[in-house]
């Protein structure tokens, strides 16, 4: 089995191993990136985009103006063909196409298409240290490294202070290494941050452990109600009128067999909704399997869909499964089904229709029950008028819909998530200084939710101390600057229009606080939180 890889080297020194599991790979200073290059002097927002043409052939889209190299030398046009072994340099940065020759997939990296086992629930997981067990709690992350304050301490030169870190994230288990010296390894590939198979042997500088996740333990459900009363829905955090509506039209949808097409745009949540529909449905003790139409082959793609009979084709040693049959009483989420091949569209709306598959090779109908939950960030109807997507798939799959609204459309659940993020991804209690607050709400989110987690996780590394500051927002910055906006003019200039309709209502109403909201037609409390927001001096702050 071959797993590709981008191997990311600096001054000799191996950074990353990137396996290619999807169908593009976007590598620049952005945060958006799926690799980001922290050294922005020589690499644009975007530098590169891998793209997977599956059978182990590959592209590079060159979006610099001629930076790229490729074995030294540069590029004809804006593409060409990379294949194993190729070197492309980027700056200071080389990058080598790898495909290994390995004993199979591995369980969740590498060219695995099924994304995610059952949700077994967070509960019940344990690491294994030097003959102690230590339980992990899903609601605390678990510290490992060299200084006395981890969870789980470490005596070897090799690791480094902290090192790396478990998490429990909607019932997965993260692990993540902190920008550690030698890296962290999983079950012997180099990982920045991937969800944990169990059992996974986890690897610091020259020591190991073993991570493990009790079978059968499931999360006792509060109900929908207690959730999202909360802002919280199935692990989504949301305050918003916009998401609250899509925790609603969630739970109503959960309970039909037909398809949910999911819209949305990259990063916005589609997968957690995914995931939301199955756990509130009548299906969530059976499995829940997610299958990326994009990121395989067509052939590859149908025997994972239907299964096949041994012998169907050149490396179908026996019979297999696929994840209808695998699913028929939980649920298969399609991602990606706008990049579903031509020719395997027909077969799908086959099986939806007829809730029977055939194994690819195979004579015998079996029936299936299972309920789909497909998304795109694509516009279909768009894909269907070009002659991409075929109109009756389309129209059978587009029957029930949930729309997810870009970040930038709902500003209020900003800091919410970006504490939910802090809470989620940080030992010490950490807070958001209120230049950093009014930076966040006011940036558009190209990225949406994914890159506000980025942007935390990497703010959260740059301060050492309680706060986040806006100076340590650093990559927002840069995003900001390639939007051909100063973003600390912007913010700047806002913070100085909002603390002057402050002063000045102040002013009007003699410095009397109360007189001063009803001026500006706010409560009280938003008028004090707006006071310490801008830093309005205290010598109008006692009277009220
Ligand atoms: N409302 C939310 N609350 C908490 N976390 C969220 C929320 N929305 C998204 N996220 C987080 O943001 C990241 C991106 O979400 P997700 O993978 O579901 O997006 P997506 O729409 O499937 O993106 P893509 O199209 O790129 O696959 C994940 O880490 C997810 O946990
Ligand atoms: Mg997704």
């Amino acid at each position: 089995m071959e797993i590709p890889e981008l191997v990311f080297v600096r001054e000799d020194q191996t950074l990353l191993h990137f396996p290619i599991n999807r169908a593009e790979v976007c590598i620049g200073s952005n945060p958006t990136n799926d690799i980001v290059l922290p050294d922005t002097s020589t690499i644009p927002d975007v530098a590169a985009i891998i793209v997977d043409r599956g059978g182990g052939r590959f592209r590079l889209r060159d979006l610099t103006d001629g930076v790229l190299q490729v074995n030294d030398a540069g590029l004809e046009g804006d593409e060409c063909d990379l294949g194993p072994g190729d070197v492309v340099r980027m700056g200071p940065y080389a990058l080598r196409l790898r495909v290994k020759k390995g004993d199979g997939p591995r369980q969740g990296f590498g060219r695995t298409s099924i994304m995610s086992r059952e949700d077994e629930g967070p509960e019940g997981a344990s690491i294994e240290f030097a003959g102690n067990r230590y339980l992990l709690d899903p609601n605390q992350p678990f510290n490992v490294g060299g200084h006395d304050d981890n969870d789980l301490r470490v005596e070897d030169a090799f690791a480094s202070a902290f090192h790396c870190r478990v998490t429990n994230q909607r019932g997965r288990w993260i692990l993540m290494d902190l920008g550690s010296t030698n890296g962290t390894e999983v079950n012997g590939l180099r990982i920045r941050e991937a969800e944990l198979p169990s059992p996974a042997v986890v690897r610091i500088g020259r020591t190991s452990f073993t991570f493990e996740e009790a079978t059968g333990a499931r999360r006792s459900r509060e109900s929908t109600d207690d959730k999202t009363a909360l802002g919280r829905f199935h692990g989504m955090i949301g305050q918003s009128d916009a998401l609250r509506r899509v925790f609603d039209l969630a739970t109503r949808l959960a309970g039909s067999k037909e398809p949910v097409l999911i819209i949305g745009a990259s990063g916005s949540g589609k997968e957690l909704v995914a995931r939301a529909l199955h756990a509130e449905s009548p299906r969530a003790d059976g499995p829940y399997l997610a299958l990326n139409c994009g990121a395989l082959t067509s052939t590859l793609i149908e025997s994972e869909l239907f299964g096949h009979v041994k012998g169907a084709f050149t490396g179908a040693a026996a019979d297999k499964q696929g994840a209808f049959e695998a699913t028929t009483q939980g649920t298969l989420f399609l991602d990606e089904i706008g990049e579903l091949p031509l020719d395997l569209q027909p077969k799908l709306l086959r099986v939806l229709e007829a809730s029977s598959v055939r194994r690819v090779g195979g004579t015998q109908e079996i029936p299936v029950h299972t309920r789909i939950v497909a998304a795109t960030h694509r516009n279909l109807e768009e894909l269907v008028r070009e002659g991409k997507f075929r109109e009756d798939l389309f129209h059978r799959l587009f029957v029930l819909s949930i729309r997810i609204p870009p970040l930038a459309e709902r500003p209020e659940d900003v800091i919410p998530l970006a504490e939910h993020f802090i809470a989620t991804q940080s030992t010490r209690p950490v807070v958001l200084a209120p230049d950093a607050q009014a930076a966040l709400t006011d940036y558009t989110w190209p990225g949406n939710v994914r890159e506000l987690r980025n942007v935390i996780v990497r703010a959260l590394l740059m301060t050492d101390g309680d706060t986040i500051q806006l100076r340590d927002l650093q990559f927002l910055q840069q995003a900001f600057t390639t939007r051909s906006q100063d973003a600390r003019g912007s913010v700047r200039r806002h913070d100085e229009r909002e603390r002057a309709k402050l002063l000045e209502a102040l002013d009007m109403a003699g410095g009397n606080r109360a007189e001063a909201a009803r001026i500006l037609g706010v409560s009280k409390s938003t008028f004090h939180d707006r006071l310490k927001r801008y830093g309005v001096p205290l010598k109008f702050g006692p009277r009220s």
